[in-house]
């Protein structure tokens, strides 16, 4: 499979080569709930960025789909977004020419009888831009509107893959359903519409250069895989920390939680690519199938190994910041999880025995997310004893660790001798590869690499159906457990911390300590 140029930048646009393999034929992505952030702030500019690349077909057109009477000044508001948000140049012509592919259509998502105008403007659009039948439907609405949508779409005949060959496809956001039966009863509906294939369930985790890297990383170089197993890795940890707080997101953060809103996808997404096996090829089929053997191999998590925490006021970089409880429209006495933590194990032949330890957390001391894989120690250290008078104590066993944000890189931590000391002390150093030093800053948000496959109907960075499911199928009992019993000591952190002290003992059971020295070293 053809990939596309690594950075999606102005500057990358002579390196494309014209007539691409990689350019869909022309279409209409049709972005429901598009008055939303997520357009704007995301959506758009990554469409910018493609077009930038020269990776969208000439013939192309985007149209807003929302409630509220917008007309004109919802393409304006667009190109704020990608001058803001995307590096986009005000006096940029080709902003100006990308800008006239955008318009608006109002519709009330839950009323059957408008589809009907939205179809018809969308074949007046084709016809006067010659653009014929394919179609994208782009779901960034609230979640409870996803069924409804989908429902009046193939009543209205939209989801219909046409005779002369023209496609339609759905791309829906997450959350993809609350628990399992929610999410099982959303596939029902969505399949009862569009076939498998036509469905895109998007995790912008995937579309992350870092995220794809750890299949490149893993798969592409000879000498991590014989080590990547039980035999020489004792513990893996994945952080996804954010220094943000629900950031006016109070109503919707109240139903998710971190488990939900984070975990159960964006964090299992990262432990199947650490943990897969190597898949047959790069195909959407091979690369899912393995990643769901991971999934279906992970054991009940016993709720003793799970962890919740709530943030109250404290205090990030430097700002004084109020607890979850005052955030704007959250419950005064909420027994949300703005952090959650667990162990768990996959019980294959490459793992078994190994934790994986899992945590995210809003408010926390430092934005990072960041994989750790820690080796184990040689069978028999030999200079140990020699270290007693040395600069470091102990030896550490050599860590591996995957920056996926900020600061994206990968950095290999060993001992080394200590120049200059009379006897044999030992000090870790760490090599360290940059992504933005081998290869320049990127603008780049994620969003261009999966919009881009879906366009092209290349499911291999979506999720899919089983996927889905099963990993609600884990998370499902610690929900309900925890909805079942309020925690008894919210908030339970301090903002600007690394969490909960209960999540310390969670490693020190195992005589471990979560890796907190996250980021950039240099
Ligand atoms: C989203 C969550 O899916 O991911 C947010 O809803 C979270 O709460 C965000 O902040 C994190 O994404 P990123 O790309 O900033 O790590």
């Amino acid at each position: 499979m053809a990939t596309i140029p690594m950075k999606v930048m102005p500057e990358d646009l002579s390196q494309v080569p014209s007539g691409s393999e990689r350019i869909p034929e022309p279409g209409i992505l049709v972005i429901f709930g598009a008055s939303g952030d997520l357009t704007k702030r995301k959506l758009l500019p990554a469409l910018f960025h493609l077009r930038q690349a020269n990776l969208l077909p000439s013939r192309f057109a985007i149209v807003g789909v929302a409630r509220r009477p917008l007309g004109d000044e919802f393409a304006a508001d667009m190109r704020e977004g990608i001058i803001e948000f995307g590096g986009g140049d005000a006096s940029d012509p080709k902003l100006d020419e990308f800008v006239k592919h955008i318009s608006y259509y109002a519709l009330n998502f839950d009323d059957p009888a408008s589809y009907g105008g939205l179809q018809k403007e969308l074949d007046r659009i084709a016809a006067e831009k010659n653009i014929g039948g394919n179609r994208l439907f782009y779901l960034a609405t609230a979640p409870e509107f996803f069924a409804g949508i989908i429902e009046n779409l193939g009543a209205q005949g939209m989801a219909q893959m046409d005779e002369g060959g023209a496609k339609a496809a759905v791309v829906i956001e997450k959350p993809f359903g609350h628990d399992l039966e929610s999410a099982r009863e959303l596939n029902h509906q969505v399949n009862a519409v569009f076939h498998e294939s036509q469905v895109f369930r998007i995790d912008h985790y995937l579309g992350k250069e870092t995220v794809q890297n750890l299949l490149v990383f893993r798969f592409a170089n000879g000498i991590f895989e014989p080590v990547w197993n039980r035999n020489f890795i004792d513990n893996v940890q994945i952080t996804v920390a954010e220094t943000l707080g629900v950031e006016g997101r109070g109503p919707f953060y109240e139903k998710a939680g971190a488990l939900r809103d984070v975990v159960q996808n964006h964090m299992m997404e990262l432990l199947a690519l650490v943990a897969v096996e190597p898949p047959a090829s790069f195909e959407a089929e091979s690369v899912r199938r393995e990643k769901l053997k991971v999934w279906q191999a992970i054991p009940p998590i016993p709720i003793l190994n799970t962890v919740r925490g709530q943030y109250g006021p404290g205090i990030v970089n430097s700002q004084h910041v109020i607890g979850y409880r005052d955030e704007e429209r959250v419950n005064p006495e909420s027994g949300t999880e703005t952090f959650a933590a667990m162990r768990l194990e996959i019980e294959n032949w490459r793992w078994a025995g190994v934790p994986f330890y899992l945590r995210a957390g809003k408010r926390m001391k430092k934005r990072a997310t960041e994989i750790s894989i820690q080796f184990k120690q040689p069978p028999m250290l030999i200079f140990n004893r020699l270290q007693q008078d040395g600069p470091c104590k102990g030896i550490e066993p050599n860590l591996l660790t995957i920056r996926i944000q900020p600061d994206e890189g990968i950095a290999l931590r060993f001992g080394t001798k200590v120049p200059t000391t009379p006897q044999m002390s030992v000090c870790p150093v760490t090599m360290d590869f940059d992504y933005e030093a081998a290869f320049g800053k990127s603008t780049a948000n994620g969003y261009e690499r999966l919009l881009l496959d879906a366009m092209l109907g290349d499911q291999t960075l979506f999720s899919h159906r089983d996927g889905v499911e099963t990993n609600w199928a884990l998370y499902t009992p610690i929900l309900e457990a925890w909805a079942a019993k309020k925690p008894e000591v919210f908030p339970n952190y301090f903002a600007g911390t690394w969490g909960p002290e209960c999540a310390e003992h969670l490693l020190e059971r195992s005589g471990h300590a979560w890796r907190n020295d996250l980021g950039r070293k240099a």
